[in-house]
């Protein structure tokens, strides 16, 4: 989705927003533009790369500007439709993320005004024109209450040259506070190397910039204090330390952030696992059932975590994508409801929280970012604390995600006497084991890569797994298609007979997950039945599970854990093999065609 940045103070203008919209990049994007105040306004923009902008731009000074990289929802990609859009005297310029509903009516509303592209921004930008009348601020105020629909701008003018407004309304906006120098951002990312000092906008705000001041108001012009945040990230996690791809590094980052999932929530001392308060207080209650709402590789990771909670507390666990629950889904007050969103931003999870909350249903979630959206609509939020993922490729907070689920379990588990002590203790040991185990994993890397030059020619590919399996055999196939273009989809093993089998001619792969479980025998029994169909087995497969090889062409192993554990191992395998395919088909793997890190429109 679109990136925007904005800056007030003494650096090189050119350099900072073009740094700042390369670290946006990976939102995804198809064309990119900055405006500049110096004597004047002046605007570049381009279709295609930051890099190709770049070598186009001339000298620039100024000590204000905005620069955005634009996923196009309202007219095609061109020039014209590029970001900043700017208003009729060429005076005012906006960056814009999200979607003016209302956009066609206020355009016959604007009497006089002449639009030159197809977007729902350059609206915005006449709208504010037409309004002002001496205050910036004033008149993105007076424009915002007439536009519906969700929205993050960040507006300059010619007339006040010191001044970048912004405002909010559910699609995010950070300010990052400098010393002689304030930003405003989509993304922590676009500014990190700079400041961890945030501050979060909430909807309905707008904020003044200068250099040396913040000032945040209400619609209504009430000044609102603000607490800031101090972000813990390291600007190293934003870059690839020698890797060729964020997603290779990220994948790589595993064994560290797998320990940070579990910083601070499991005691082995005490044999205990613990949450703030907050959460603590959502864990005590006694729920009919459970829901999980997310999209994407966050609905896989709930998915597994519905088996992990069902096995451990046998409370009812359903797992919806959160576009169908927003319009479908039944509220039950006596349910919990978990969002999941590495993003906290994405907006159909955002409208099912909501929706969710309405109702009356206690709601918790689980995210990667501090202060996101979703944070702010839950009653309590649990951070994966993965640092920030550039790929676009979700990878280390798919496996954080489920680390945080099975805590949940346990913790849900033992409040509900389940487990004892002793039990706890036990999976405490295995947790602590576990980011020994995803090296063991890391370790079968340039396995992977022999492997993947056999098949990364091919057109298709088939996932299957059994239980839990099942899950990683959908976010596997998903990993594949995502990065490589291949299509590959993911099956329940049992479920091969009812149709996909009819795909499988000689030689097609099919990618099997194998753990050493009540369905073993069961899984062995599809391998065979794949084969005997002339497919070709690529079999994930423990350490330790001897007769394997007699079933499956290929395996790859994982290290031995427990079987509820055995998804990480097996979901760091599934992210390579899925890398290793893609990079030897040249693909562009951190920015995957079409497809954008966090999904802010419907
Ligand atoms: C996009 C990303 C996926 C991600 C999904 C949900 O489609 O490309 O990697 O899984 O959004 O994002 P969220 O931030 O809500 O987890």
């Amino acid at each position: 989705m679109c990136g925007i940045i904005g800056y007030a103070g003494n650096r090189d203008i050119k350099k900072l927003l073009v740094e700042s919209l390369k670290r946006l990049e990976y939102r995804g994007y198809d064309s990119v533009g900055i405006g500049i105040i110096s004597d004047k306004l002046n605007v570049f923009k381009e279709v295609g790369d930051v890099s190709n902008f770049e070598r186009k731009l001339p000298k620039l000074k100024g000590n204000i500007g905005i620069g955005h990289t634009r996923w196009a929802t309202h007219g095609e990609v061109s020039k014209l439709n590029a970001h900043p859009q700017i208003s009729c005297n060429n005076k005012i310029a906006v960056v814009h993320n999200g979607i003016v509903e209302n956009f066609k009516e206020l355009k016959e509303k604007l009497k006089g005004h002449k639009f030159e592209s197809q977007t729902d921004t350059e609206v915005i930008a006449h709208l504010i024109e037409e309004n002002y009348k001496g205050s910036l601020l004033e008149a993105v105020c007076l424009a915002i209450k007439k536009i519906k629909g969700s929205y993050s701008i960040v507006v300059i003018s010619e007339d006040e040259p010191d001044k970048i407004v912004g405002a909010r309304n559910e699609s995010p906006l950070i300010i990052g506070l400098g010393d002689g120098e304030n930003f405003l951002a989509s993304d922590i990312p676009a500014f990190l190397k700079y400041t961890k000092r945030v501050v979060y906008l909430n909807d309905e705000e707008i904020c003044l910039l200068k250099n040396d001041s913040i000032k945040i108001y209400d619609l209504n012009g009430n000044e609102k204090l603000k607490e800031e945040t101090i972000i813990n990230w390291d600007i190293k996690d934003a870059e690839k330390s020698g890797f060729p791809h964020y997603m290779l590094k990220e994948i790589h980052d595993q064994q560290d952030t797998i320990q940070r999932a579990l910083i601070g929530r499991i005691f082995e001392i005490e044999r205990e696992i613990k949450f703030e308060e907050i959460i603590e207080s959502l864990l005590t209650n006694r729920y009919n059932n459970i829901h999980i709402i997310a999209c994407g590789t966050s609905y896989y990771s709930g998915f597994v975590g519905k088996y992990l909670i069902e096995n451990l507390t046998g409370i009812p666990v359903y797992v919806d994508l959160a576009s169908e629950y927003r319009f479908y889904g039944i509220r039950d007050n006596s349910s919990l409801v978990i969002a999941i969103s590495q993003s906290g931003e994405t907006s159909d999870t955002l409208a099912a929280l909501k929706e969710a909350k309405k109702s009356g249903c206690n709601t918790l979630v689980i995210t990667n970012v501090i202060g996101s959206s979703a944070t702010r609509i839950a009653d309590g939020f649990i951070l994966t604390q993965s640092g920030p993922e550039i790929g676009v490729a979700a990878t280390k907070t798919f496996t954080s995600q489920i680390i945080v689920l099975f805590l949940l379990a346990l913790k849900i588990s033992f409040n509900l006497k389940n487990i004892g002590t002793q039990q706890l203790y036990e999976f405490i040991l295995q947790l602590k084991e576990l980011p020994r185990k995803a090296r063991a994993a890391l370790d079968q890397s340039a396995t992977i890569r022999e492997i993947s030059k056999d098949f990364f020619k091919e057109r298709s590919f088939l996932f299957i797994g059994r239980g839990i399996n099942y899950p990683l055999a959908l976010e596997g196939a998903l990993k594949l298609k995502e990065i490589s273009y291949i299509q590959a989809e993911g099956f329940a093993a049992g479920e091969l007979k009812h149709g996909p089998f009819a795909l499988l001619t000689k030689n097609f792969p099919v990618v099997v997950i194998v753990t050493k479980d009540i369905s073993y025998d069961k899984i062995l029994a599809n391998i065979g039945e794949a084969k005997a169909r002339g497919a070709k087995i690529i079999a994930i497969a423990d350490q330790n599970d001897t007769d394997i090889e007699k079933y499956a062409d290929i395996v790859i192993r994982y290290p031995s854990v427990s079987n509820m554990l055995a998804c990480i191992p097996i979901s760091i395998i599934l992210q390579l093999l899925a890398y290793h395919i893609a990079d030897l088909r040249n693909c562009s793997i951190d920015k995957p065609r079409n497809l954008a890190k966090s999904v802010t429109v419907e």
